[in-house]
């Protein structure tokens, strides 16, 4: 018997080499319900997305913000692809993010995840008080006290995540992400790579890079290692419908079907706490006057991108 369950596993596990890209999020037999059947951390008790529910968000006034450097303007050539689950964006190893607690990660990748499945579907991973986001922007970071992203990846304390949301009104075109978009169609077919020639990820980032949500949790998408400490940002990046519409129809997967609504629905919290470096304004300030505020941020914003 034992044997049997030996030689059982052995035949699993071939299967898992042999079909490791085979995952998918609603799909075939390795859809996101069946992954921690393949890939054992996905069944975990620290996995991510999560809800983000303010309430319960414990705000840590000693939390430093974080320490963002060489994100600004890169000259050079940066490499993009079409991973056949999304796209992603190498990135130089002189994008740094200094955490509160002092740890020092070097930029790696940088990728979205989005919805499309119809017209008003949502994709981000992470939601706040249940309310999906249109996109959700990661850059993926590895701790510095490794020598490269691949040794990190098995680290208990291997890898952060900077996490930001994409909001969608009646925007105008945000062209710091023109260049991006219009690569897009390059690369529609998995596999395929194309260059982009200068990069400034500041510039594709909200403007307020100070306020986070932080906790510990996973890789959202296989193996789902339970290594990350993420930083999501509680300011958004603003784009026309058009620029979303075009980033969530452009990319085919390796079925050749539009990838649509590629992110993984949200896990337990189980006994985490998230904390953030702001308190909750909602609380302190009457819900009328925020609904006001926001309306007159969104005034000015737009004034600001029509004066530019
Ligand atoms: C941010 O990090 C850079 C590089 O590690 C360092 O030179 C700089 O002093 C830091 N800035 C702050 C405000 O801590
Ligand atoms: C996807 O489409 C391309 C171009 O038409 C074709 O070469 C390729 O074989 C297709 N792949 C699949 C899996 O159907």
């Amino acid at each position: 018997m034992r044997a049997l369950v030996l030689l059982l596993s052995l035949f699993l596990l071939g299967g898992q080499a042999q079909h490791g890209s085979d995952w998918t999020y609603s799909e075939g037999a390795l859809d996101e319900a069946h992954w921690p059947q393949h890939y054992p951390a996905c069944g975990g008790q620290r996995q991510s997305p999560i809800n983000l529910q303010r309430t319960k968000v414990r705000y840590n006034p000693s939390l430093k913000g974080l320490n963002l450097t060489g994100y600004e303007t890169q000259a050079g050539e940066f490499p993009m692809v079409n991973n056949g689950h999304t796209v992603q964006i190498s990135l130089p190893s002189t994008m740094r993010m200094t955490a509160a607690d002092g740890t020092v990660y070097i930029a790696q990748q940088m990728h979205f995840h989005w919805g499309g499945a119809s017209s008003d579907i949502s994709g981000s991973e992470h939601t706040v008080d249940g309310i999906r986001h249109v996109i959700e922007i990661h850059v993926v970071h590895y701790n510095s006290k490794y020598k490269s992203y691949d040794i990190a990846q098995d680290a208990p304390d291997g890898l952060a995540v900077l996490a930001a949301f994409v909001e969608v009104k009646n925007y105008p075109e945000n062209t710091y992400y023109s260049n991006f978009i219009s690569h897009l169609a390059n690369i529609k077919y998995p596999g395929q790579r194309t260059t982009l020639t200068g990069l400034d990820i500041q510039d594709m980032l909200p403007r307020n890079l100070q306020h986070y949500y932080t906790y510990h949790g996973s890789l959202t998408t296989p193996p789902c290692t339970e290594n990350v400490h993420w930083f999501v940002l509680a300011d958004f990046v603003k784009l026309s419908r058009t620029q979303v519409w075009k980033l969530e129809n452009s990319l085919l997967d390796h079925r050749n079907k539009t990838i649509h609504n590629d992110y993984r629905r949200t896990q337990p919290l189980n006994h985490r706490v998230v904390e953030s470096n702001f308190p909750n304004q909602e609380y302190t300030l009457g819900s009328e006057f925020q609904f006001y505020l926001r309306k007159i941020e969104e005034i000015l914003d737009y004034l600001r991108r029509a004066l530019n």
